[in-house]
Formats: structure tokens, C-alpha cells, sequence
């Protein structure tokens, strides 16, 4: 692969699908609001800035503890116009990202709408500053339990329409299984919203046959390790259940021991449908600039895969057809 390729690649227009809104936050925000709100936080940053934890249950400690300084819809604000900005210089066009009720405004419907409003009045400016296309997915946390995610899915189903378009479930994959959740994904369901869930990143690939049969997702979060069980990589290409694969997140956190050993490339081979996403990109030390140099660099993937997956994103997307069209021509421009 020649550096001209390679900087081609790079350089594409990109949808992605999987980010933690909160996850987004680099840790100088981060620091910043805590040392406005007078928070001491620097038990969860290393002498280099950047976020301090040992593992996946740590990181879920850490990202609570940062996001704790979230306080009001100003707060939320000023993240989303940070997000967006970083998005775009990184190409993306088109970003669903996870945000929580929990987070904001702790559940309440009526405070959830205050913070929305707030994060939807940057994320249009965003769209006049840098045309990119931002819509939210409201996303329970599977460790905070079944109650507290039904108020996500009525926060979820209140506010359902052309930019709230999707529900999810983010959090502790070994917390609990995907059926205690069925009330609040069948709630976002008759709300008209699409479906994804975390499923297959930290247990195995019946934690992704649970999601797609007791909650019926529409998409997975990662279910990489679905790799190990052929029928079930078949049955997610036959129903067309697109994974958020997110290598860079999965090598960091060391689900696989490195990209070269992650199954994407044998995912995507099976025919199952798969997109590149950062997941937490300052927690995980990634970009989606790094994410397509990498996975080009590994799988010698050049310009028409990367197409491909983009496609394969903007299809799967959980916004409306018109937007859906709009983005395909920005990603089709030679
Ligand atoms: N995985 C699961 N839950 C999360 C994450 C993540 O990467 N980030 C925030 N909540
Ligand atoms: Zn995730």
C-alpha cells in the first residue's frame, strides 16, 4: 500500500455509528469543567493527561467519575460542539452517538427534554459551521438495571422523532441478561425507534443470539465474538444485523491481542454487515483517521473497502431515508 493510497484512505468521508457521547469528552474538557465546579477528579487522569484506569470495569468507574462534572444543558452543550468540531476535522459527515438519561438529568422526562434541546441547538450549529449530520440514540446502562433503563426508554419514547432515532444499551455486558431489558426495547420499539445493544464484546457469541432474539435489535454494539460461531455470523447476514465493530476500543481494552488478531476482516468475509466506529475515542486513544490507517496498514484493506463500509454504515443508520439519500451522495463524490 503506498503512502498516496494510504493518505486517500484516510482522507475518505465517514459515518459512524458507535460513540458514548460523555466518551467523546477529551480528558482537558474534562479537567477544565471540574476545575470551574471546584471537583477534585485527578485520581482518574496520569501525570501526561490523559485518562487513568486498568481495565474495562475500571474504564466504567473512570467515565463515571468524568462524567460526573456534566452538571447542567450548558455542560452538554459545549461537549456536543467540542465533539462535532473534532468529528468533522476528522471527516466523519454523518454521527449517531450514545447519549444517557441517566447523565442527564438523571431520568426525569422533563429535564432530559432541557439537556436535549440544549445538545440539539449545538448540534445544529455544528451542521451550519461544518454540514456534518448528527442524530442521538438514547441509551440505557445494563449495570444501572431494568428499573432505571425503563426511564431511559420513557425519556427515549417522549422524545422519539427526526433526531432522537434510536435506543440502545451501553454499560457492563456481565450485568444481567438482554431479556431483563425486553420492557424498555419493546417501549423504544413502539415509540418507532431502530434498536442496537452492546452484545458479543466481553461474553460470547449466545450474548449476541440473546440480543437478536429476545430484544430484536435492528444493529449489535461490537459483537465481534460472534467470530467463533459460524451459524450465527450466517444469521446475522441473512437478517442483515449490522455490527459496530470498534477494533481500535477492542485492542485497548484487550479483547483481541492486537488488530491483526481481530476477527473484522473474517466478520466481514462471512458476509456479516460491518462498520468501523472509535467508541471512546480520547479514552481509547483513537481517531477514525487512526482507526482507517490501521485497518488499512493490517488487512491491506485500500480506498473500495473503506467505501464499502460506509455504505454498509449510511444503510444502516437510524435517520429517516431523506437524510440517509443526502449522506450517500456526500459519501459517492469520487
Ligand atoms: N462500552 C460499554 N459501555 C460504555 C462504554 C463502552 O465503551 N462507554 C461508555 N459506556
Ligand atoms: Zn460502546
Amino acid at each position: 500500500m503506498t503512502e498516496e493510497e494510504l493518505h486517500t484512505v484516510v482522507h475518505l468521508p465517514k459515518v459512524e455509528l458507535h460513540t458514548h457521547f460523555e466518551g467523546c469528552a477529551p480528558p482537558a474538557f474534562i479537567r477544565g469543567l471540574a476545575k470551574e465546579k471546584k471537583v477534585d477528579l485527578s485520581k482518574i487522569f496520569r501525570p501526561d493527561g490523559s485518562y487513568d484506569y486498568r481495565d474495562f470495569w475500571h474504564f466504567l468507574e473512570v467515565y463515571e467519575a468524568a462524567t460526573s462534572v456534566l452538571k447542567s444543558p450548558e455542560d452538554f452543550a459545549r461537549l456536543c460542539k467540542a465533539i462535532l468540531d473534532e468529528s468533522a476535522d476528522q471527516g466523519i459527515v454523518y454521527l449517531e452517538s450514545f447519549i444517557s438519561p441517566d447523565f442527564c438529568g438523571g431520568g426525569d422526562v422533563g429535564a432530559w427534554k432541557e439537556y436535549l434541546h440544549a445538545i440539539q441547538d449545538a448540534a445544529a450549529e455544528a451542521r451550519r459551521d461544518h454540514g456534518i449530520v448528527m442524530r442521538g440514540v438514547v441509551t440505557c446502562i445494563r449495570h444501572f438495571g431494568p428499573e432505571k433503563a425503563k426511564d431511559a426508554a420513557r425519556c427515549a419514547a417522549e422524545t422519539a422523532g427526526d433526531w432522537i432515532t434510536g435506543f440502545g444499551m451501553g454499560g457492563d455486558e456481565k450485568q444481567g441478561k438482554q431479556r431483563d431489558f425486553a420492557w424498555s426495547f419493546d417501549c423504544a420499539r413502539e415509540a418507532g425507534l431502530k434498536l442496537t445493544t452492546h452484545a458479543g464484546e466481553w461474553n460470547g457469541p449466545s450474548e449476541v443470539r440473546d440480543a437478536v432474539e429476545d430484544l430484536g435489535v435492528d444493529r449489535i454494539g461490537h459483537g465481534v465474538n460472534a467470530h467463533s460461531d459460524p451459524a450465527l455470523m450466517d444469521l446475522l447476514a441473512e437478517r442483515n444485523i449490522t455490527l459496530e465493530v470498534c477494533p481500535g476500543s477492542n485492542v485497548f481494552l484487550g479483547v483481541f491481542g492486537a488488530l491483526d488478531q481481530h476477527p473484522i476482516q473474517k466478520l466481514r468475509a462471512r458476509g456479516v454487515p460491518v462498520t468501523v466506529s472509535t467508541d471512546d475515542p480520547p479514552f481509547f486513544h483513537t481517531t477514525m483517521k487512526k482507526e482507517y490507517e490501521a485497518l488499512a496498514r493490517t488487512f491491506r484493506w485500500g480506498e473500495e473497502v473503506f467505501r464499502e463500509l460506509n455504505k454498509t454504515a449510511i444503510d444502516a443508520a437510524f435517520c429517516d431515508d431523506t437524510t440517509r439519500a443526502a449522506v450517500t451522495k456526500i459519501l459517492e463524490r469520487p
